[in-house]
C-alpha cells in the first residue's frame, strides 16, 4: 500500500532562488557502474530575492564530497534530505564542488546517466539532471557549462557534449578524453553527453549570414546507409526558420545522435540532439511513407527548439507548452511547407490540407479525450505532482493549435512581428507563457487578454451554429454560441475568443463571396469570424439561394462543432466543401453517424443496415480523379476508434468493432470493382523515393487493399498477397502484410512469419511486427482473442519490457489501438494491464505512467467494464512501492 501521495506543486508558488548559478564545470570519469561527477558551480545571489539558502536538487545521489570555496561547510549550516541541500552561506558569492558516484548500468529509467547498447547517453528534461549531480534544478537557472568526458577508447571511441569541441587527448589505460565548450547559458535541463561506439555522416552548410556549420548524424555502425533523410530534412530544417522567420544556427556544430533506448522521440539538447532511433532512421527498405513524414517533422521540431526553447526557455515547468506548443506549430507549419513545395503549385493546397487532416486526426483522437478526462488539464497546467505526466496531448497538440489561433487572428504578418518581438525582449532569458502573448499582443496593438482564457480553462469547448435563411431577403443569418463543459477542478467556464473561419456554399456546390449586413461589398469566399462571447449573430446578405455553412474551415479552433446536418447534407458537403479540410470533415461526421447507429443496433441485437447514401457518398469520393490520392486515402479512412469512443454514451468496444466489421465489410464488397481497379490502375515509379505524390498514390492502393481483405474479396486478397510478396519498399510491404492481417485472411499467418524472417535482427521493423500483431482483430468469435497472442509475444525473444519502442509497440497498441479486445467482458485484458503497470513501474515509472494512462478514461465504459476494471486500478494504486508517476495516474483517474 502506498504510504502517502507525492506532493502536489502548484504554479502560483513560484519563488525565484535566492542563489543561481553562473558556471557549470563537469568532469566525468565514465564506468558502467561506477561513473564519478565532479561539478564545480560558480554561484551567486540573486540581488532580486533578500536572502535564502542555496539549495540544490538531488535523486538517488551517492554523495563523496561537498565543499565550499574550498572548505567543508561549517557546522550548522547545511540541511540535508534525500532529495535536496540547504546551505547557508555568508557572502554573495561562491565556489562550490561537488563529487557525486553514480550508477549508469544500473539505471533502467532513461533519465539521467544510463547506457543502452554499450554506450553512455543522458536525457535531462524534465528533472534528469538531479540524477547526475547536485544542482539547482529549474529551467530558470541558466549557466554556461563547460564539460570533460574521460572513458574508455575501445568501447566508447567518441565523446559529446553540447557546445565546441576544445580540447581531446590520450589518458593511460586505454582511456581518452575530450573537452566541450558550451557558449550559451542554458538550463541544466539541455545538458547532454553522449559517450559510444558511433560513426557519424557529416555535412558542411552555409548559414543565410554566411557562416560555415557542421552537421553531423551519429548512428551505430551498420545504419550509416539510413541517416542521410535526417541530415536532409536538418539542412531544411535550417533553410525553413532562416525564411520564414528570420532565424539561424547559433552554433558552429549541430550534432543529432541515435540511440536505441530512449523514452520519447527526441530531445533537444543544445547542439547535440538526442533521438530515439525510430526518428532517425530510415531507407526505402525499413521504413514507410509515414516514418519518412514522423522523421522529417521530429528533426525539424528539435532543431526549431534551439530558438524556442533553448535560446528563449521556461521560467518553470507549468510554462512547458511555451515551448512546445509553439514549437509543434513551428513543425506543423514546416511539414506543411515542404509538402506544398514538393506537390507544386496545382496540389499544393491539397498537400496543406491532408497534412492539416493528420494534425486535426491527433487532436481528436488523443487530446479530446484527455480533456474530457481525469487528467484534463489547462494547457499551463495548474498544479502537478509529477512533470513527466505533463508532457501531454494537450501542452502539445492543443497548445499547438493555441498558437495556430494566435497566428489566424493577428495574420502571418503580425505573427511574424510578434516573435521578433518576443525573441528582441526575451533572448537568453527564461519566460512565461505571459511573456509571450504580451509580445504578440504590443507587436500587434492588439488586447489579447480574453485570449489569455486559452492558457487557464480546461476541456474542450463545444460550439453550436444554427443557420436562419430568409428568401425574401436574400439573408443568411448565423447564430453561434459556445459552451465548455466542466472539467476537475473546474467547475465554471467563460467565454473563449474563438477564429471561426467559415464558408457559404451555394446550391450548385460553388461558395458564394460573403458580405456581412452593413457592408458595401462582400469580402472572399472564406471569412474569419470572432466569437468572443457566449452567443452571437451575424446577418450575411446578397444570396441569391438558400446556402450550406461550412463552419470551421481548416479547423480554425480546437472545439466540437455542434451543428445540425442531416445526412443529405453532410453528402452534399463531402462532394462540393471548397474546403479539403472540411470536405474530409464531412465525410468523418456521416461516418461517425453510421458507425454509431450500427454500433447501437449491434448493441440491442438489432440487424446492422449501412445506409445507401453514404456508400454512394463514398463511392463519389473514391471514384473522384481530380482529387489527388493522399486527400482521398484520408477522406476514405474512417474515423479513428479512440475518437469514435468518445463519442459513445456509454463507450462500448465490443459493439463499435462489430459495427467497423460491418461497415468495413460493407463498403469493400459493395465497391469491390472499383478498389480493385484503383490497386491496378495506380502506377507506381519503379524507384522508391519519399515524395508527397507517390506517398499518396501508396495510401490509397493500402487503404483500397484494407478495405478488399476485411470484405474477403478474393481476388483483392489475391493482390495484396501478390503486393506483400513483390513490394520493393517497406511502405507497400507493410501496408499489404496490415491489409491481410486486419483482414484476419488465411494467407496472413504465412505473411507475419515471413516478415519476422526477414526482418528478425532490425528491431525498428520488429516494432511494427509487434504494433500489427497488438492491433489484430478478431473477425471469427472463435478465433483465440488477441490478448493470448499479446501474452506470447511478451516472451518472444525479440520483445523487451526494457526498451521503449517495444512496449509502446506491443503493450501500447493494445492498450489504446485495439480496445475490443483489451476490454474483453471478463476482464482479463484488464489483469493483463496491471501485472504489466507493475512490472514496469519498478524499472521506469515514466512509461510506466503512460501505459497507465490507458485505463483513466475508465468511467465512460459500459458498467459492466467498469465494474471489471476498478479493482484492477486498486491492484495497481496497492502496489507495493508505486512511483509518485503511475500513483498521480492512478490517483486521479479513482478520484469521484
Ligand atoms: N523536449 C522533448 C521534445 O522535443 C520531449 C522529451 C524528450 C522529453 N525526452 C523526454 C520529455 C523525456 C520528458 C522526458 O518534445
Ligand atoms: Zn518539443
Amino acid at each position: 500500500m502506498k504510504a502517502e501521495h507525492a506532493p502536489t506543486i502548484r504554479r502560483t508558488e513560484f519563488m525565484p532562488l535566492p542563489w543561481t548559478v553562473l558556471r557549470v564545470d563537469l568532469h566525468f570519469s565514465l564506468h558502467p557502474e561506477a561513473t564519478v561527477v565532479t561539478s564545480r558551480l560558480a554561484c551567486v545571489r540573486n540581488r532580486a530575492v533578500d536572502a535564502g539558502a542555496l539549495v540544490l536538487d538531488g535523486d538517488e545521489l551517492e554523495t563523496l564530497a561537498l565543499t565550499i570555496d574550498g572548505c567543508d561547510p561549517q557546522p550548522g549550516t547545511v540541511r540535508r534530505s534525500a532529495s535536496r541541500i540547504e546551505l547557508d552561506i555568508d557572502g554573495d558569492e561562491a565556489e562550490l564542488e561537488i563529487v557525486t558516484r553514480i550508477n549508469p548500468r544500473a539505471n533502467s529509467t532513461l533519465s539521467g546517466l544510463y547506457q543502452s547498447r554499450g554506450g553512455y547517453f543522458t536525457q535531462c528534461e524534465a528533472e534528469g539532471f538531479r540524477r547526475i549531480t547536485w544542482f539547482p534544478d529549474r529551467p530558470d537557472v541558466m549557466a554556461r557549462f563547460t564539460v570533460t568526458v574521460e572513458g574508455e577508447r575501445a568501447s566508447c571511441p567518441v565523446l559529446l557534449s553540447n557546445g565546441n569541441l576544445v580540447e581531446e587527448g590520450e589518458l593511460p589505460d586505454g582511456r581518452h578524453y575530450a573537452r566541450w565548450e558550451d557558449p550559451f547559458p542554458k538550463p541544466c535541463y539541455l545538458f547532454a553527453l553522449v559517450a559510444a561506439d558511433l560513426v557519424v555522416l557529416e555535412r558542411r552548410e552555409l548559414t543565410a549570414s554566411g557562416r560555415e556549420v557542421l552537421l553531423q548524424v551519429w548512428v551505430e555502425a551498420g545504419n550509416l546507409d539510413r541517416a542521410g533523410h535526417a541530415m536532409d530534412a536538418l539542412v531544411h530544417a535550417m533553410r525553413w526558420d532562416e525564411e520564414t522567420f528570420g532565424l539561424e544556427l547559433d552554433l558552429d556544430r549541430y550534432m543529432i545522435v541515435a540511440v536505441s533506448d530512449f523514452n520519447m522521440g527526441a530531445m533537444e539538447n543544445k547542439g547535440l540532439n538526442i533521438f530515439n532511433t525510430k526518428y532517425v532512421l530510415a531507407k526505402p527498405d525499413t521504413a514507410t511513407d509515414a516514418d519518412y513524414e514522423h522523421i522529417e517533422s521530429v528533426v525539424a521540431h528539435e532543431y526549431f527548439h534551439n530558438w524556442t526553447g533553448n535560446r528563449v526557455t521556461c521560467r518553470d515547468w507549468f510554462q512547458l507548452t511555451l515551448k512546445e506548443g509553439l514549437t509543434v506549430f513551428r513543425d506543423q507549419q514546416f511539414s506543411a511547407d515542404m509538402l506544398a513545395a514538393a506537390a507544386g503549385a496545382e496540389a499544393a493546397a491539397s498537400a496543406r490540407a491532408v497534412k492539416r487532416i493528420d494534425d486535426v486526426r491527433v487532436l481528436r483522437a488523443a487530446q479530446f479525450p484527455e480533456d474530457a478526462g481525469p487528467m484534463a488539464h489547462p494547457i499551463r497546467p495548474d498544479s502537478y505532482q509529477e512533470i513527466n505526466n505533463f508532457y501531454t496531448a494537450t501542452v502539445y497538440e492543443k497548445g499547438a493549435e493555441v498558437i495556430r489561433m494566435l497566428h489566424t487572428l493577428l495574420g502571418p504578418e503580425g505573427f511574424r512581428n510578434g516573435m521578433d518581438l518576443y525573441f528582441s525582449y526575451h533572448d537568453g532569458s527564461a519566460v512565461t507563457c505571459d511573456d509571450f502573448v504580451e509580445a504578440m499582443s504590443e507587436a500587434n496593438g492588439r488586447d489579447l487578454d480574453q485570449f489569455m482564457l486559452w492558457y487557464s480553462q480546461a476541456g474542450t469547448p463545444r460550439v453550436k451554429a444554427e443557420g436562419v435563411w430568409d428568401g425574401a431577403a436574400g439573408s443568411y443569418l448565423l447564430t453561434v454560441s459556445q459552451y465548455t463543459p466542466p472539467t476537475p477542478g473546474q467547475a465554471e467556464k467563460q467565454a473563449l475568443v474563438i477564429p471561426l473561419a467559415i464558408g457559404l456554399i451555394g446550391p450548385d456546390g460553388e461558395d458564394r463571396p460573403l458580405q456581412l449586413e452593413g457592408e458595401a461589398h462582400p469580402g472572399g469566399t472564406t471569412r474569419v469570424l470572432e466569437l468572443s462571447s457566449e452567443s452571437r449573430q451575424w446577418r450575411f446578405v446578397g444570396l441569391d439561394a438558400e446556402p450550406v455553412p461550412s463552419l470551421l474551415r481548416g479547423f480554425s479552433a480546437p472545439v466540437i462543432l455542434e451543428v445540425e446536418e442531416d445526412d443529405a447534407r453532410l453528402a452534399f458537403r463531402m462532394a462540393h466543401d471548397a474546403d479539403a479540410c472540411n470536405r474530409w470533415d464531412a465525410a468523418q461526421r456521416y461516418a461517425e453517424r453510421v458507425l454509431l447507429a450500427l454500433a447501437a443496433a449491434a448493441a440491442d441485437g438489432r440487424a446492422m443496415a449501412v445506409p445507401q447514401g453514404f456508400v454512394d457518398a463514398f463511392a463519389r469520393l473514391l471514384r473522384d480523379q481530380r482529387l489527388d490520392a493522399a486527400f482521398r486515402a484520408q477522406a476514405l479512412s474512417l474515423p479513428a476508434e479512440a475518437y469514435l469512443l468518445e463519442r459513445m454514451q456509454p463507450a462500448d468496444p465490443a459493439a463499435l468493432r462489430a459495427a467497423q466489421i460491418h461497415l468495413g465489410m460493407t463498403l469493400g464488397s459493395m465497391l469491390a470493382d472499383d478498389l480493385r481497379a484503383l490497386v491496378e490502375g495506380l502506377v507506381e515509379p519503379a524507384e522508391y523515393r519519399y515524395h508527397p505524390a507517390d506517398a499518396g498514390r501508396r495510401a490509397l492502393i493500402n487503404l483500397a487493399l484494407r478495405y478488399l481483405c476485411a470484405a474477403r474479396d478474393a481476388r483483392g486478397v489475391a493482390l495484396a498477397a501478390q503486393r506483400f510478396a513483390e513490394a520493393g519498399n517497406m511502405t507497400d510491404r507493410f501496408g499489404a502484410l496490415a491489409a491481410l492481417v486486419h483482414g484476419a485472411v488465411a494467407e496472413a499467418e504465412g505473411a507475419l512469419a515471413a516478415f519476422y524472417r526477414r526482418y528478425r535482427d532490425d528491431a525498428l521493423v520488429l516494432d511494427k511486427w509487434f504494433a500489427l500483431q497488438a492491433g489484430m482483430w478478431r473477425r471469427d468469435p472463435a478465433a483465440p482473442p488477441t490478448l493470448a497472442r499479446v501474452r506470447a509475444l511478451l516472451a518472444d525473444a525479440a520483445f523487451s519490457l526494457a526498451n521503449p519502442n517495444k512496449v509502446y509497440a506491443l503493450l501500447g497498441s493494445f492498450f489504446r489501438a485495439n480496445p475490443a479486445e483489451f476490454h474483453l467482458p471478463d476482464g482479463s485484458g484488464y489483469a493483463l494491464w496491471a501485472e504489466q503497470v507493475i512490472a514496469l513501474d519498478a524499472a521506469n515509472p515514466q512509461v510506466a505512467a503512460r501505459m497507465a494512462r490507458a485505463l483513466e478514461n475508465w468511467r465512460r465504459f459500459t458498467p459492466a467494464l467498469q465494474a471489471a476494471m476498478r479493482p484492477q486500478l486498486e491492484r495497481v494504486r496497492d502496489a507495493e512501492g508505486l512511483s509518485a508517476d503511475v500513483g498521480e495516474i492512478i490517483d486521479k483517474a479513482l478520484a469521484d
